[in-house]
């Protein structure tokens, strides 16, 4: 047998039924695009939608439809206004959207001209995202506004027309009153300024916005009474005369500069000959078409001179002379290949949606965020789904939505796992809270770089010379896992010296900070263990509490709770943390190192001169940063706090104390300046060093 030869009765009825399908779908975004002006589809879907019907249809084209979306023209007129036939039916324009589909469309319109007439010039203009309006002036005045309808009908929208401020209602009189009919062709746009100033009126007053600019053109055209028309921020833009163009005007860019001395917008204008320079004009467009004042979905290519167009003609739906040559699709619809759970440097879950490669607004797009459990489940979405992938500009592509029709018999759900994918350690959800979290701790490998970062920093086991590179080319040769590695660091001294950038002296330096290191306080080792919650303070508290480190790590989750400042969440934490054997095991390994401490002296520390006060710092403190201020006065057992209020006792007010030291003097709180903060510490030496 042949293949692809005449389709078998059951591809046939396969066939049909996909196309049935698409027409459904696209018929269904025409109504709601153009009847009730509430698009359920980006446009980019649409023309992906539209483009797999047309490539059935070319592909199979005995089976074509006869209600065939793809060669009608757009919308059905609504029946309250009135219905005007067009002089000359308002068409569509082709799509094209990579350079090689471009230099299809030049190449076709060169076959159709003569030798002499090869590669002609084009005229390129910005495709305006609004809606089509044919204007009709009669001896420079304007009679008639209609929108394009169905292309061949369109409805009468003169009252609103009227309203739209930079739209000539009477043309300069020399030259328009000479010219019985003119009709002039454009797009009437809302500009985004306006748009977003209507959006936010309308949602202040608690009214339904409009999904995008072009909307609420259509909208706002729509209105049956003018004076609602008229609030609107609308602009019309003039692309084409259809009559009355004076007989000495041959090309389409001198016909839009004649527009323009009519008094007309219209929008930028080049010309180009090749190819490569009609593709250079549409990137440089497309990199300044953020900061356009209008929304723009490509460019539209036009044979220049008319003579040429009139001799290129049109198709039913399209002229031959003219093509949209649109942006890199910003929404785009791919499949869900699988769902990949990465971990975090804090230990968090994130589902990463593995897409079939796509290209979104000039991107290629493979993995997309998708935040985290609740999303997924929001989405309802599961791996095998078609889903709408959508990225503007440098923001990061978003899944925005399932095609729950496409759905396959053997898509799978998705959900959480049980274990970590990279330690295999328990995954949980705490309750009330989105994300999940493995609780592998410092045993995670995905964890234990971030991990290690914070154990060696300055507030922490203060190692000096560790830093973030050194740390992660050390991870990288295998010398660091995790924090207990620090300590057998030495034994690589002659590894070390023979790295890049590093010399004896600074290994040196490295391991004599290392050695120092082991000499620290119970509240320092405590924060440096990076428990989930636990900051200097909680980890003050907690030394204070327990008074040493057998009783807090058998400490449960009632005793833990007696902490000042530890609530629920927080002591739960602590607990699951020192639960994991793998923790503890680490724990053990670095007091073997010989980490040490002082004694915590519960009597004394707990006597705490500035208890049941309340502080706020303001201003800059030449000394000290403000969070080393904030732990000594902690340390003092005063609670920090960042705004002012009548708890207040006392306000450290460093230089440059802007609105915080006149609050202070209003309300009567005692203002102490550095100067005498430094004595205080002076005078607690013995207490404050947290
Ligand atoms: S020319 C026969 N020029 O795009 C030529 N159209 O997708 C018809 N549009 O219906 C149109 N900017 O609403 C032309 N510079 C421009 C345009 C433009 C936007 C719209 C117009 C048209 C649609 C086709």
């Amino acid at each position: 047998m042949i293949p692809n030869s005449t389709p078998q009765p059951s591809d046939a009825a396969d066939i049909v039924a996909k196309m049935r399908h698409l027409i459904d779908a696209l018929k269904r975004h025409n109504h709601a695009y153009y009847v009730l002006d509430a698009p359920i589809l980006q446009d980019s879907e649409y023309d992906q939608l539209r483009q797999k019907l047309l490539s059935l249809e070319a592909a199979h084209p005995d089976l074509v439809q006869a209600d065939s979306p793809t060669n009608q023209v757009g919308g059905v007129p609504l029946a309250q206004f009135t219905q005007v036939t067009h002089a000359t039916p308002m068409l569509s324009l082709g799509n094209v959207f990579n350079y090689a589909e471009l230099q299809d469309f030049m190449r076709r319109v060169n076959e159709r001209l003569s030798d002499a007439q090869q590669n002609p010039d084009y005229d390129i203009e910005l495709k305006l995202d609004g809606l089509a309006v044919a204007l009709v002036y009669e001896h420079g005045t304007l009679r008639q506004a209609v929108t394009r309808g169905d292309g061949q009908v369109g409805e009468d929208i003169t009252h609103n027309a009227r309203t739209i401020r930079n739209l000539p209602q009477v043309l300069p009189a020399k030259i328009g009153q000479a010219i019985a009919r003119l009709e002039v062709r454009g797009e009437v746009l809302m500009p985004k300024a306006g748009f977003l100033r209507l959006n936010r009126d309308a949602e202040a007053r608690g009214d339904k916005t409009f999904a995008n600019p072009r909307n609420a053109a259509a909208g706002s055209l729509r209105q049956l009474d003018p004076s609602i028309a008229a609030q609107r921020p609308l602009a019309f833009y003039a692309y084409s005369v259809n009559d009355g163009l004076p007989a000495d005007i041959t090309t389409q860019t001198q016909a839009l500069r004649w527009l323009q001395g009519l008094g007309f917008s219209i929008g930028e204008i080049q010309t180009a000959t090749d190819s490569a320079a009609v593709q250079a004009a549409y990137e440089a467009i497309n990199v300044k078409r953020a900061d356009l004042p209008y929304e723009i979905d490509g460019v539209v290519i036009k044979v220049n001179d008319l003579s040429l167009q009139r001799q290129l003609g049109s198709l039913s739906r399209e002229p031959r002379w003219a093509m949209a040559y649109k942006f890199p699709a910003q929404t785009v619809i791919t499949r869900l290949n699988a769902i990949d759970w990465q971990v975090g440097r804090t230990g968090q879950l994130t589902p990463v949606g593995k897409l079939a490669p796509v290209n979104v607004g000039g991107v290629t797009v493979s993995n997309v965020s998708l935040h985290n459990i609740g999303e997924i489940q929001r989405l309802d979405v599961r791996v095998g789904d078609m889903v709408s992938v959508h990225r503007a500009g440098d923001v990061i592509p978003k899944l925005t939505r399932v095609w729950l029709d496409e759905r396959p018999a053997d898509s799978v759900p998705v959900t959480l796992p049980k274990q970590c994918p990279v330690c295999a350690s328990p995954v949980v959800l705490p309750e009330g809270e989105a994300l999940a979290r493995c609780t592998g701790g410092l045993y995670c490998p995905a964890q234990q770089q971030e991990a290690l970062v914070h154990f060696v920093s300055r507030r922490a086991m203060d190692i000096d010379g560790l830093g973030e590179r050194l740390l992660a080319q050390f991870f990288a040769l295998g010398w660091l896992h995790n924090v207990a590695d620090i300590y057998d660091l030495p034994k690589h001294q002659s590894a070390m010296i023979a790295l890049d950038k590093l010399g004896e002296k600074s290994v040196d330096n490295l391991i004599n900070a290392i050695e120092a290191s082991k000499h620290t306080t119970l509240p320092r080792f405590i924060y440096a263990l990076g428990i989930r919650g636990v900051g200097e303070s909680t980890a003050l508290n907690l030394a204070r509490q327990f008074g040493d480190l057998p009783a807090l790590m058998a400490a449960n989750t009632d005793e833990l709770l007696k902490t000042p400042d530890i609530g629920d969440i927080t002591a739960a934490s602590i607990h699951e943390f020192f639960a994991a054997t793998h923790n503890r095991e680490v724990i053990e390994r670095l007091l073997a190192a010989g980490i040490q401490w002082e004694a915590v002296n519960q009597a004394t520390d707990g006597q705490q001169p500035l208890k049941g006060q309340t502080w706020v710092i303001t201003g800059t403190l030449a000394q000290m940063p403000r969070d080393e201020a904030k732990a000594k006065l902690q340390a003092l057992g005063a609670s920090v706090s960042g705004s002012l209020s009548g708890k207040t006792s006392v306000l450290l007010a460093g230089e440059k104390a802007g609105s915080k030291l006149a609050k202070a003097e209003n309300l009567g709180i005692r203002i102490v300046d550095e100067a005498e903060f430094m004595q205080l510490l002076a005078d607690f030496a013995d207490t404050a060093t947290p």
